[in-house]
């Protein structure tokens, strides 16, 4: 997608080097972060740099790469393979993706692992484009059936950036609307904040102003009210790990505007690729959901009117702080799963029945 009128995707690989938008850093400054070392593709999950469920892996996937180039010895790849893992817990695109590319290069002569890493990274880079794509087009025919009926502007809430810059590009939640509007359907998306790390104000309204898609930011606690007012008239979100019976882990707060959704008959879909679904737990306390560094609470990142980015903190520090990163919205919440392969019902047989 388009940032400055310029296509980019999320990632890339260049001179062996990997090279990512660094996203701490929008919607504010544009910087292109060169990535030479395993160690740096963990730093940048860590500190978000990348975020987003297929985004991170696939900069464990690059990080993998980076491993072998710095040093082609098989336990020095495992060693990366279990810190790539353990760099954000929740979202299982990243086991996912390092056990894709450890299961294609366990038993492999050292020769030939550069290039069959290589190769296992850009084959999940373009299968994820792929997906969000499809994801789209699926997703495309929800909002087209409710434009028709409507006869007017659909309004669509979001949470979270579930957006191209969450993944490679599309999107997940935005690739249905990034369709609509190219097809001359008249969107526009209520953007959730989503505090603590605002990737609704700061990525998700940034990249839909780059597509030219008209969007108003909102308060995490606003959609209650507007839903009410019926001026939603549908919600869209992404998930890091969507459980085989249909309950979904998103960003802290997702529940919430489950609820509300379902309180005022407005429906509740999500969008996610089928790296996302986890089909082995099947208990959703089990999933391990990663608590953040209070300081993500406790101090706000903008700009001053000169231009410089500052940290500010926002409440006392003698305050305790919780910051809890995702919640489970259980699937009796979830209208249906859109999935690269078509909708189903958020269930084990409507997953199933998609993904034999
Ligand atoms: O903490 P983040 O920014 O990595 O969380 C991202 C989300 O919760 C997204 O909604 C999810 O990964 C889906 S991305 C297509």
């Amino acid at each position: 997608m388009k940032i400055n009128g310029k296509t980019y995707r999320t990632i890339w690989f260049e001179n062996n080097i990997v090279k990512i938008i660094d996203q701490t850093k929008l919607p504010h400054q544009f910087v292109i972060k060169n990535l030479k070392t395993v160690k740096d593709s963990i730093n940048a999950i860590k500190t978000m740099e990348v975020r987003g469920a297929p985004l991170i892996g696939a900069t464990a996937a690059y990080g993998l790469v980076l491993s072998i180039l710095e040093k082609n010895d098989l336990s020095f790849l495992k060693r990366s393979s279990e810190e790539l893992i353990q760099a954000r817990p929740t979202a299982i695109n990243l086991k996912w993706a390092v056990d894709r590319m450890m299961k294609k290069l366990s038993g492999i002569n050292s020769n030939e692992n550069l290039k069959i890493a290589l190769d296992e990274a850009k084959t999940i880079v373009e299968e994820d484009v792929t997906f969000c794509k499809n994801i789209g087009l699926n997703g495309l025919e929800i909002i087209e059936e409710i434009s028709n009926k409507k006869k007017d502007t659909v309004n669509i809430l979001t949470h979270c950036n579930a957006g191209w810059l969450a993944t490679i590009d599309w999107g997940t939640a935005t690739s249905p609307i990034y369709h609509a509007y190219q097809k001359g359907i008249k969107v526009h998306v209520w953007v959730d904040e989503t505090r603590p790390r605002n990737q609704g104000a700061n990525l998700t309204s940034y990249e839909l102003n780059e597509e030219g898609i008209p969007n108003t930011v909102i308060t995490d606690n606003a959609g209650g009210i507007l839903m009410q007012r019926g001026q939603v008239d549908m919600c869209i979100v992404g998930t890091d790990r969507t459980l085989s019976n249909g309950d979904v882990c998103n960003k802290i707060g997702t529940y919430l505007k489950a609820l509300s959704a379902k309180d005022n008959n407005v429906p509740f879909y999500v969008a996610l690729p089928s790296s996302t679904i986890d089909w082995k737990i099947k208990d959703h306390n089990q999933i391990p959901i990663e608590e953040r560094n209070s300081e993500e609470l406790s101090h706000v990142e903008g700009i001053d009117e000169n231009n410089e980015m500052k940290k500010v903190r926002i409440y006392p520090q003698k305050s305790k702080s919780l910051n809890l990163a995702f919640d489970v919205t259980p699937a009796k919440l979830v209208s249906g799963l859109i999935t690269e392969k078509g909708i189903c019902e958020a269930s084990e047989k409507g997953l199933k029945d998609l993904f034999k």
